[in-house]
Parts: structure tokens; sequence; C-alpha cells
């Protein structure tokens, strides 16, 4: 079955009938409300202190809620009027606002201290009108984002990406518009319970959380500006190197490893033949 984002403009998919099928899908309910704790986790706020939250793409309210059964104020955004009327009669305790991710996130430098999406940001990637160009308006959403948070926030985003290059699409402008941060994948080896959130941070980058699941150690992907990494990388000698090899030797024999002697041929590259 295609993609629901390849099949109607949001506005458009999600009219009456779909939102109420939406949220009254027992199954559905259960998943975002786990998704959502899950990226309320990864946001890592500070313990027992209720926060300002956004909520991207919060359609009918069952992430939102998640965030104020933990005690937090959430303002909410979607594009869909029907989404947000089950909201209403849902009685959710957000402010709502009718509004297009793509055109920006409208608030004041600073305002919130985190910003969770659950499900909404591949929806960014079409282009449902001509006028549509998907790098420039998930730039002006990240950009726009940034600033609407205080540089000690970060912002968590699950979303199910079509492809790898359209995850990388997401991440790269993201990171042009200030954010550090990079991608965990929970349960990257089942492919049911396999899921994506960018983990995006405003201040410094602080390492990522560890995902869950197997092999977890190798399903953090970070992500840093062009200037910081290059910044890191000054005086440090190119990986691989003889001087990278003999750096790393030297590490080693000071942690009581047992390591080769270095000799001319160390970092040398081998012939072909080998
Ligand atoms: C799968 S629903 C998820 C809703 C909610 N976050 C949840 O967990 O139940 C995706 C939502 O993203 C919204 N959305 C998609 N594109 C959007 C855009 N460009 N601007 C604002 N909202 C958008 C849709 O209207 C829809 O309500």
């Amino acid at each position: 079955m295609s993609r629901p984002e390849h099949r109607a403009p949001p506005e458009l998919f999600y009219n009456e009938e779909e939102a109420g099928k939406y949220t009254s899908n027992s199954r559905m309910i259960d998943i975002q409300v786990q998704m959502s704790e899950r990226a309320v986790e990864l946001l890592a706020l500070p313990q027992d202190e209720p926060c300002l939250l956004l909520d991207l793409g919060c359609g009918s309210g069952l992430s939102g809620s998640v965030l104020e059964d933990q005690g937090h104020t959430w303002i909410g955004m979607d594009i869909s009027q029907a989404m947000l009327n089950v909201a209403l009669e849902r009685e959710v305790e957000g402010d709502l606002l009718l509004s297009d991710l793509g055109q920006g996130v409208p608030f004041r430098a600073g305002t919130f201290d985190g910003a969770i999406s659950v499900s909404a940001l591949q929806w960014l990637c079409n282009a449902d009108k001509k006028s549509h160009n998907p790098i420039k308006r998930l730039y002006k959403f990240f950009s726009m984002l940034f600033a609407s948070l205080t540089r000690t926030a970060r912002a968590v985003l699950q979303f199910y990406p079509e492809n790898s290059e359209q995850a990388e699409l997401i991440t790269a402008q993201a990171m042009k518009a200030g954010f550090f941060g990079g991608m965990v994948v929970d349960y990257p080896n089942s492919t049911r319970a396999k899921k994506f959130f960018l983990v995006l941070m405003t201040g410094t980058c602080i390492q990522l959380p560890q995902a869950l699941g197997e092999e977890s150690e190798r399903t953090s992907v970070i992500y840093t500006h062009r200037r910081e990494q290059l910044k890191k990388m000054r005086g440090k000698p190119l990986k691989k190197s003889r001087d990278w090899i003999l750096e790393k030797k030297e590490r080693r024999r000071k942690q009581g490893k047992e390591t080769k002697p270095d000799s001319k041929y160390t970092g040398r590259k081998r012939s072909g033949r080998f």
C-alpha cells in the first residue's frame, strides 16, 4: 500500500473521516502513545520541572496528551482542521494552532523548553503544490524551530523515512539550521518495531542517547556542524595515517594492552598482492 503522504496533501488526507478513524483505533493510539513517551524520554528534560513544550504535527492530540500526563504545558501545531477538531472534542489541555510546518514555527525566540513531533515530519518531504520546494520548506521549518527553543533545549522528532536518502536530507537541513545531534534508531533489527528518532540539540553536542534494542551501540549516528568537525579535526592526525596509528599504539601501551613494537613499516600501505 502506498504511503499516506503520497496519496493526498495532509490537510486533505486527514479529513473528518480519517481523523475520526485515526483517533478511535486502539492499536494506533497505543503505538502513538508509546512513541510519544519515548520522544519525551529522549528530550531529557529536568526532573520534576514542568516545561513549556511544542508538539509539531500534533493531530488529534494523542502525543500532546502524553505531555500533559507528565505535567507539562504544550502548544500544538497542525495543518489539518479535522484533526484539530478531534483534539478539541477530546478536550486536550494544549493550545492548538492551525498551521503549516513548512512555513515555519511562528513563536518568539527562546520560547520553548523542548519540542516533540510524532509521525509528521515525513510529510514535509512532499511537494503538494507547485510552489513547494521540500528542501526549502525543511530548512525554514528547522531554522524557525531552532530560534523558538531555549539554548539548552532539545527537539525529538519521530518519523518514517521513506529511504536513507530522505533521512539524510532531513538531518542535513536540521544541521544547516544550527542544530547538533543525530538519529537514534530503536530496535534496528526488527521490521515492525524499528523506529527513527531525530534527536536535535540547540546548545553543544552532547553524546546521543542509547538506542533501544539489540546492537544499540551502533545505531546512533551523530552529525555535527561541519565547522565543529573541522575544529575537532584540527591538530589531529589523519585517520589511518602513520601518525594516527602511532598515537593509537601509544594509547594502547598506556592502557597496558599488548601492542606490537613500532617499525619502519608501521602505517605503510600493503601492496595489492595481499
Ligand atoms: C500520523 S498524524 C500524527 C498526529 C500526532 N502527532 C499523533 O501522534 O497522534 C500526522 C499529523 O501530521 C500533520 N501534518 C502533516 N503535514 C503537516 C504540515 N505540513 N504542517 C502541520 N502538520 C502537518 C497531519 O495533519 C497529521 O495530523
